[in-house]
């Protein structure tokens, strides 16, 4: 019950956000992405006034489930990512590719580009990417249901070289596959189905660490999170 309390405050249902000032609106789509500082102490979800929220919270109860299909102790299922390489060709790699025989870290954000996933948790990993590294990991990689043509975007505006790879899920299968789509169809910013956030550690493709977060919360799923366990 908690956790689904969790998820409905996450999933800010109202279709009448629509009709907020931008500001609150931005406000409510910063505070769904806790990212940003300023905005979010300034005007959280909850101080908005309740008048603006007329219908109650809507989520199915159904499809939020918490848990994802992986767990620790899992092989992780195969599928296929693709990202743009350094000349602009388009490649893909697999998820067997990225972890057999090797330390990988894979962490996932709802979208490239949102606040919490450019302001910290993707630049997170840039900054520690050198002392993963030394701790032995291989592979790190960002995960997104986004394609390949924003993930190389979001690349080249966050100035981001060889530290992480950014993969593009699209279709979303590798996603689908762990269980950790997030479904935001409500949400009037347009994002649809994507991931929730997290951050797992795998060994020889064997998942040995999972932080998963509830939807695009970031309480546990950043590089210090992952450098503290290795
Ligand atoms: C996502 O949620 C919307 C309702 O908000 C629903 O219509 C749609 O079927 C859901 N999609 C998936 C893939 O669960």
């Amino acid at each position: 019950m908690a956790a689904t309390l969790s998820i409905s405050r996450l999933l800010l249902s109202s279709p009448t956000s629509l009709s907020l000032s931008t500001a609150t609106a931005t406000a409510t789509t910063s505070s769904f992405f806790p990212a940003a500082k300023s905005l979010s102490s300034k005007l959280s979800f909850t101080s908005l006034p309740i008048k603006h929220h007329p219908k109650p919270l809507k989520f199915s109860t159904a499809k939020s489930t918490i848990s994802a299909t992986i767990s620790v102790g899992d092989k992780l299922p195969d599928a296929t990512l693709s990202y743009f390489d350094p000349s602009g060709e388009l490649q893909t790699t697999t998820i067997s590719d990225l972890t057999k025989n090797k330390k990988a870290i894979l962490f996932a954000v709802p979208g490239a580009f949102t606040p919490t996933c450019s302001q910290k948790h993707l630049p997170g990993f840039v900054e520690k990417s050198k002392d993963l590294k030394a701790k032995g990991v291989d592979t790190i990689a960002c995960i997104s249901v986004n394609d390949a043509f924003v993930m190389r975007a979001w690349k080249e505006n966050l100035k981001v070289n060889d530290e992480v790879l950014l993969l593009s899920d699209g279709n979303g299968d590798f996603t689908r596959a762990i269980g950790a789509e997030l479904n935001l169809s409500d949400q009037p910013v347009g994002l649809g189905v994507r991931s929730r956030r997290y951050a797992l550690l795998a060994e020889d493709g064997v998942v040995k660490v999972l932080n998963l977060e509830e939807g695009g919360a970031f309480t546990f799923s950043g590089a210090e999170d992952i450098l503290k366990v290795l």
